[in-house]
């Protein structure tokens, strides 16, 4: 199983910082969010991951190398714990560029040789996952069991007219039918598809079909996926644990308490100001 992290994009919706700060380098808590995905991944048992990026965005590929020099000083002065701080993950990195922003669809493309003839779980950074069993994992058990592409999903009872909503078949598994940004009470469901989604390589080939006959703009993802669905193709697994999505600043703010709440140093921090400042 290989993973794959869509980081290409230009996050306008966390600027002016993403002038210069890759939106997966934000921190939550003192780490950058885009490494809370490569810990599930390698959790999950993923050892080699390719990062799809895009101009202006080395910092990302100077994270995940090694730090020599601090490496040094920490090693000199005895400090283990910073020196694992500062260890490149377990697994292989690589990078791709993505030269021009024409969707999710022509992104994917750009890793079609690296995945070759494996599945693959596809995270899009924006969504963390919180919980005893890793989010990668729990979609491979799926494919394991079915053979088939898996989306991950939530349940979300209020309005879903901003997520990509699943139809799912009679046996509580399948995917009948998807409907992205359904408009309000059209939607098949509540299950809503979140940023993580497990392809067979079947995946690839037909989004290179798709690409071969695409004319101009952008190209999603969702021409490769829609096929497999109308082939019976694809299960849906609905998320155990959290899921946290930073993709706008509310959410991005909600991971950093959620963080904090749960971090002993940091949690007295977040009472005093609930109690100084909020009142509670
Ligand atoms: C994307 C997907 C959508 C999914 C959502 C989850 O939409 O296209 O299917 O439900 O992420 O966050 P975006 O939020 O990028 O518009």
């Amino acid at each position: 199983m290989k993973g794959v992290i869509v980081a290409a994009g230009y996050g306008t919706r966390f600027l002016p910082v993403t002038k210069t700060v890759p939106k997966e380098m934000l921190p939550v808590g003192t780490k950058p969010s885009i490494a809370y995905i490569v810990e599930e991944f390698i959790a999950s048992g993923i050892r080699e991951i390719a990062i799809i990026s895009s101009r202006r965005k080395k910092c990302l590929e100077d994270y995940f190398d090694r730090e020599i020099e601090l490496e040094e000083v920490f090693r000199r002065e005895g400090k283990t714990d910073k020196l694992a701080l500062v260890a490149p993950p377990e697994a292989d990195i690589f990078f791709v560029r993505q030269r021009e922003m024409r969707g999710t669809g022509h992104a994917l493309l750009q890793v079609r040789s690296f995945v070759g003839g494996e599945p693959c779980v596809v995270a899009y950074p924006d969504d963390l996952h919180v919980g005893a069993r890793p989010l990668a994992g729990q979609l491979a058990e799926v494919y394991a069991r079915t053979g088939k592409s898996v989306m991950a999903t939530i349940l979300e009872p209020g309005d879903v007219s901003r997520y990509g909503v699943v139809d799912p078949a009679d046996d509580g598994e399948g995917v009948r039918g998807f409907i992205e940004k359904p408009a309000r009470g059209k939607e098949p469901s509540h299950e809503v598809s979140i940023g993580r989604y497990l392809y067979t390589p079947e995946f690839f080939d037909l989004l290179a079909e798709g690409w071969a006959k695409h004319e101009s703009g952008e190209y999603f993802h969702t021409y490769a996926l829609d096929r497999l669905i109308a082939a019976g193709k694809v299960a849906y697994k609905r998320v155990e644990g959290e899921r946290l999505d930073t993709g706008e600043p509310g959410g991005y703010l909600d991971a950093i308490l959620r963080n904090a709440a749960a971090d002993p140093a940091l949690r007295p921090v977040l009472e005093r100001f609930a109690k100084e400042r909020l009142g509670l």
